[in-house]
């Protein structure tokens, strides 16, 4: 990776968000224009994004929607081969999109435990890889984690796991390139999204006691990325529940977690 050769990226920077069609992603996309950075927004709902992309640009900034499925095996060296094929300078990489799969494990449709898999995990190893290499003296990286990957999620058992690899990955590279490029893990709790209903979590009453809005996760993460904070947890009661995970003993929080996760 070519490090501290070239000329101070330009401030503030063209942000690559991955998921921008609706959610946090979309949240993540007005927050960054908002304090003046370009971005191109990933996803496959070709009208939200033009939608998104018209709004933010009536802002003063560029963006440049990308239409694409990330579900596939070649998906990151496909998006990264489109952005600098267009010739678009990354200057921070936002591994936003990641989905659920709900239900007793032995129950689970293999088919969405792969999609899940190559989106929250692969994807954002592979983005990152391939982003590093473009960041030239600089660069930030911000990944979406989350609280649930501090704990085992019976009810939502490869979800909770794919988010561990993400928390456990983005923390141990954020030390590797401390003083080079900001990497930021950003742990939300249940945040009032898509998400829900696309994870089919209907039966689940996650969220029914504190939900967070995709607005405040996306202030919150902005300015800890900003700050070089290497962990943010963006709401007060998750990160009283961080702290309680921490001391509780690990069958206890098992058992918590999988009645949270249950049917209301
Ligand atoms: N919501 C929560 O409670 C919560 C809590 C903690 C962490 N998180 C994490 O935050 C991130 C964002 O979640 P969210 O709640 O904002 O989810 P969301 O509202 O469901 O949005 C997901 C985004 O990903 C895109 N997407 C899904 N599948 C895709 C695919 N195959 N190819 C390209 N884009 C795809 C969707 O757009 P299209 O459908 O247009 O493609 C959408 O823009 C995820 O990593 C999630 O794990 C969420």
């Amino acid at each position: 990776m070519p490090r501290g050769s070239g000329d101070t990226p330009r401030e503030p920077g063209t942000a690559l968000i991955t998921g921008a069609s609706a959610g946090i992603g979309a949240a993540l996309a007005r927050e960054f224009a908002a304090h003046g950075h370009d971005v191109v927004l990933v996803a496959r709902r070709e009208e939200r994004l033009g939608r998104l992309a018209g709004a933010l640009e009536s802002e003063g900034v560029t963006a440049t929607p990308l239409v694409m499925d990330l579900d596939s095996a070649t998906a990151a060296m496909d998006l990264h081969e489109e952005v600098t094929g267009r010739g678009l300078d990354i200057d921070i990489l936002v591994n936003n999109v990641g989905v659920g799969t709900y239900g007793p494990f032995a129950d689970s449709d293999l088919d969405a435990e792969r999609t899940q898999l190559r989106l929250n995990v692969v994807l954002p190893v592979e983005l990152t890889r391939l982003f590093l290499e473009e960041f030239d003296g600089g660069g930030k990286v911000l990944n979406l984690g989350s609280m649930a990957g501090t704990a085992p999620g019976p009810g939502l058992s490869t979800y909770y796991a794919s988010k561990a690899y993400v928390n456990s990955f983005t923390e141990a590279v954020a030390e590797e390139l401390r003083g080079e490029v900001d990497v930021t893990l950003v742990c939300p709790g249940p945040v009032d999204t898509e998400f829900a209903a696309r994870a089919g979590m209907g039966e689940s009453s996650v969220g029914s006691v504190s939900s967070n809005t995709p607005e405040n996760v996306a202030e919150t993460a902005y300015a800890g990325l900003m700050a070089g904070e290497t962990v943010v947890i963006p709401s007060r009661a998750m990160r009283a529940v961080d702290l309680l995970r921490r001391v509780a003993p690990r069958a206890v929080v098992r058992r918590v977690t999988r009645w949270v996760n249950s049917g209301r």
